[in-house]
């Protein structure tokens, strides 16, 4: 099934930012650590033209640390931009991308002249969450479904830096299917767009592929040596997803998986590595 979720404002909305660029010092994208390339938005590099660019690598607590050690050193190789892992939820995250975002536009850090920073994200990847916790107070609206709204906000930190966010205007880019199914797998699609069965055994494939051992910890398995329907199966008859007649429920066995993995049960695990690496080492 062809994940098909763009927001129908994508070509207003790209007009929009490029408009409020131009009074913009520095932007802040927050991506998923788990899956920075596909929770990026595909024309912000584009965009964002010169500007102090700064990728904040969010749910670091959620990501293989490694991998997200690669992915900052990736992301780094271009110039004016900086890749800082966090965890949104943690306040200590606010002084670390407040010093990072003075550190980056030095020349506005004057009274009267605050840093004019504009922070960005696709649904889900803990743009609220971070913009509450660098307020200091719940200021944004965090929810746990992809959400769209149109307004525009400033947001006055008082201490030298004003935020501008722009609520639903990004996407990602669901061209590249691979990177659908690892928002899917993330949770960062709408449960509707896409089959569970399906990205169950897209992620099943790859934990048994990447974090094998983990697999085999989690769901009691001596071996792996299944194709992945049939191991999604034997994980969902020992979680107890079963029907009458005993026979196994793959839906909730599909629905158990994607929870577990999203919920970090199966420990810190990214979806996907930067294009030097080829694999994920296993913690
Ligand atoms: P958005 O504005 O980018 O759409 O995302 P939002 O802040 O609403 O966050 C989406 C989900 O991600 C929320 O979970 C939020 O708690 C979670 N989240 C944000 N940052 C982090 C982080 O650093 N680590 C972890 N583990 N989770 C994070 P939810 O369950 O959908 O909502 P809630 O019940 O927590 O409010």
């Amino acid at each position: 099934m062809k994940i098909d979720w763009y927001p129908g404002h994508m070509k207003k909305a790209r007009e929009l930012i490029l408009d409020l660029v131009k009074n913009i010092d520095l932007i802040v994208e927050i991506l998923d650590a788990r899956l920075p390339q596909s929770s990026a938005n595909p024309v912000l590099q584009e965009l964002r033209g010169r500007r102090p660019f700064i990728r904040v690598l969010n749910k670091d607590d959620l990501a293989d640390p490694a991998v997200t050690k690669a992915w900052k050193t990736y992301f780094e190789q271009e110039e004016g931009v900086k890749a800082l892992p966090l965890s949104a939820k943690n306040r200590s995250s606010s002084a670390s991308l407040q010093k990072l975002c003075r550190k980056m536009a030095p020349h506005r850090c004057k009274p009267g002249r605050p840093i004019r920073a504009m922070i960005v994200g696709i649904p889900n990847v803990g743009k609220s969450t971070m913009i509450n916790t660098l307020a200091g107070k719940k200021m944004a609206r965090v929810g746990d479904k992809p959400a769209i709204t149109t307004c525009l906000q400033q947001i006055d930190l008082r201490n030298g830096i004003l935020l501008s966010d722009t609520p639903g205007l990004l996407w990602p880019n669901l061209e590249d299917q691979g990177g659908a199914q690892r928002l899917a797998t993330s949770g960062a699609i709408s449960e509707n767009a896409y089959d569970q069965i399906e990205i169950a055994m897209f992620a099943l494939k790859w934990l048994v592929e990447t974090y094998p051992e983990r697999v085999k910890e989690r769901y009691k398995l001596a071996e792996l040596n299944l194709e992945t329907d049939a191991l999604l199966a034997k994980i969902g008859s020992k979680r107890g997803c079963l029907v009458a007649g005993g026979e196994v429920d793959i839906r909730r066995a599909a629905e158990v998986l994607l929870r577990e993995v999203r919920g970090g049960q199966l420990g810190r695990i990214s979806f996907e590595t930067p294009p030097e690496t080829i694999t994920a080492p296993e913690a």
